[in-house]
């Protein structure tokens, strides 16, 4: 059985398929991975075709409540050990069914208040896939996206996620390395192999991995 990871928030530009990306690079060292990008707008389907990725993205655009059951369907055939979903930004019916069949919800969180409260409503679509699963999942991993040390906000954005009441993982910061990996056609592992942002992707990746067991 695959393992389901959707990489979610409904706010724009907060980095899911940064995330999505790299996670999912990250995890093709190893493993069969398959990245099913639902965003309409198809940022990560035009990354894999600048270059030579890792693992697989599948542009599967998920923008209409009718086709979400047959969208399911279809991801549910896909034969992976990961299948990394980009999910879609906009709060639909169907951005719950991609929430819906994860066993893991990463949730890119950027460190301005505006972000955090942004967030919510995503996790309140978590808590409906949860009642309708009776508890089992999926589980949440908030992870802070473009973290900036150099702000007041940067600093103090675990505490505030905290407040979230969620698992919080490794960040990912400001890094320009990821920026110019995708203008290379690469991931962070690929662009500066050993470099800051391929051992943050790794320790992100290594917590995600150990989530999903
Ligand atoms: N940690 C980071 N450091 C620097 N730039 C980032 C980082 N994460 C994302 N970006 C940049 O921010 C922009 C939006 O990120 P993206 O992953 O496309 O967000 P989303 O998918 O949520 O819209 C992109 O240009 C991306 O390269
Ligand atoms: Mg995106």
């Amino acid at each position: 059985m695959s393992r389901i990871i959707t990489v979610a928030n409904l706010k724009g530009g907060v980095g899911k398929t940064t995330v999505a990306v790299n996670i999912a690079c990250c995890l093709a060292g190893k493993h069969d991975v398959v990245v099913v990008d639902a965003d309409a707008q198809g940022s990560a389907t035009a990354w894999s075709k600048r270059g030579e990725l890792p693992a697989k993205v599948l542009a599967m655009p998920l923008d209409a409540e009718r086709q979400a059951e047959a969208w399911a369907r279809k991801v549910a055939e896909l034969e992976a050990d990961y299948i990394v979903i980009d999910g879609p930004p906009h709060l639909t019916a169907a951005f719950g069914t991609a929430v819906g069949l994860a066993d893991l919800v990463v949730v890119p969180v950027g460190a301005s208040v505006l972000d955090l409260e942004a967030t919510r409503p995503a996790l309140e679509l978590v808590a409906q896939a949860r009642e309708a699963r009776k508890g089992k999942g999926p589980k949440v991993l908030l992870v802070p996206s473009k973290a900036d040390t150099r702000t007041l906000a940067g600093r103090e954005i675990d505490a505030a996620l905290a407040s979230l009441d969620e698992p919080v993982g490794p960040a990912l910061h400001l890094r320009v390395g990821y920026a110019d990996a995708v203008a290379a056609g690469g991931w962070a592992g690929s662009y500066e192999p050993g470099g800051a942002a391929h051992a943050e992707v790794e320790k992100l990746t290594k917590l995600i991995k150990e989530l999903v067991r």
